[in-house]
């Protein structure tokens, strides 16, 4: 049923219309009051052929002004991609789904292989892409692999903050320079990329920035201070981006996975490197495709910030419902912690 429609003087014009509650766009050259069976016999545009998102979820809504208020993204297709952290886990995977909406990719990483291998498979799907060896925490690399992005391709739509790495172990022992690496990746080179391309994602029509944040830039667990504050960091610097640029049209969405079982886990730096980093259980984890699907969800509808597994809903939910009870869990756990750690700082006393 057609709700709602506006426009002045629609006469001979191609109009877009907003057309039910859920939203779906079409454009349709119309005569008057024609426009309603105009618009409603006008057929739907075909969906990529690779696509799991039909064309019908995405639109945008017209305020009775004609201001936009909810930008969505029509097409992925043919748009021009930037992910970060592409040659493994996620962000492969983000880079894939992009790949079958028919998006060109620019992937970055430190690993070459892995690159290698996602940009062959992007090509099997029949889009173009680029793999590019950038090491995210050394800022002048960022700067010089974004302008060489830039002259090649003259422009960006959607950019991917992706790569990520972690620290496991006591706050207390961790150094200066683990602090910087991570900090550096984690939300320092986002804040770089975001600022550099600021200018040219303004200056496109249908552009989105999605920053892959985490269930843990939301609730804090102990062990993982370095990882849990850098992506505090990037929900808030999502939000501030997403209050100052939304009214221009641009798309900004902070992903919240929980636990995946990726290499983030084997990869990750630790106070001793003898032993291993403990990893979630797998029931408690979540797909890497249920990620990706988030992902491509939240570019197509403009999402705020979008959940993904039980375990973050769960987590996120009891924090915003009931503080309290994940601080008192905290600090019940923590009394006998404080035992170990009063026993580890005898012992160095007498050594
Ligand atoms: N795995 C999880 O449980 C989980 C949960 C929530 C959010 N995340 C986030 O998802 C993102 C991807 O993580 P993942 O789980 O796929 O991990 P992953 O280790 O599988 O992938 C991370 C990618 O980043 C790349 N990378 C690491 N350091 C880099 C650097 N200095 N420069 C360029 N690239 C670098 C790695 O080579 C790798 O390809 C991270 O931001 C992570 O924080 C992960």
């Amino acid at each position: 049923m057609l709700n709602t429609w506006q426009s002045l003087d629609v006469r001979g014009k191609a109009v877009i219309l907003y057309l039910g509650g859920r939203g779906s766009c079409r454009a349709a050259h119309v005569d008057g009051l024609t426009i309603t069976r105009a618009a409603r016999q006008e057929p739907r545009p075909p969906i990529y052929e690779h696509s799991t998102f039909s064309r019908s979820e995405s639109c945008t809504a017209m305020s009775p002004g004609g201001k936009r208020v909810l930008r969505t993204m029509k097409s992925i297709r043919h748009k021009q991609a930037l992910v970060t952290g592409a040659a493994a886990g996620i962000g492969r995977s983000i880079a894939l789904a992009l790949a079958r909406e028919g998006a060109d990719l620019y992937l970055l990483d430190i690993d070459e292989a892995g690159l290698s291998s996602v940009v062959a498979e992007a090509k099997q799907i029949g889009v173009s892409a680029i793999g590019e060896r950038c090491d995210l925490s050394q800022p002048a690399e960022i700067s010089r692999v974004l302008s060489q992005m830039l002259q090649q391709w003259g422009h960006v739509d959607i950019l991917v903050n992706n790569a990520g790495v972690a620290y496991y172990g006591p706050t207390h022992s961790m150094t200066a320079a683990q602090w910087d690496w991570l900090m550096k990746i984690n939300l320092l080179a986002p804040i770089q990329i975001t600022r550099e391309l600021l200018p040219i994602l303004l200056e496109r029509p249908d552009a989105h920035i999605l920053n892959v944040c985490s269930i843990s830039g939301l609730v804090a667990g102990g062990r993982f201070a370095a990882y849990h504050t850098s992506k505090f960091g990037l929900i808030g610097f999502t939000e501030a981006i997403r209050a100052e640029y939304g009214r221009r049209g641009l798309g900004v969405s902070a992903l919240c996975p929980g636990p995946v079982l990726t290499n983030l886990y084997k990869s990750c730096a630790s106070a001793k490197s003898d032993k291993s980093v403990p990893h979630p259980p797998r029931w408690l984890c979540c797909s890497i495709e249920a990620v990706s699907k988030a992902a491509i969800r939240c570019i197509y509808r403009n999402k705020r910030m979008k959940l993904v597994g039980p375990l973050a809903h769960l987590l996120a939910w009891s924090k915003w419902l009931a503080p309290g009870v994940l601080d008192l869990l905290n600090r019940a756990s923590r009394k006998r912690k404080k035992v170990a750690v009063a026993g580890e700082a005898e012992a160095r006393r007498a050594a």
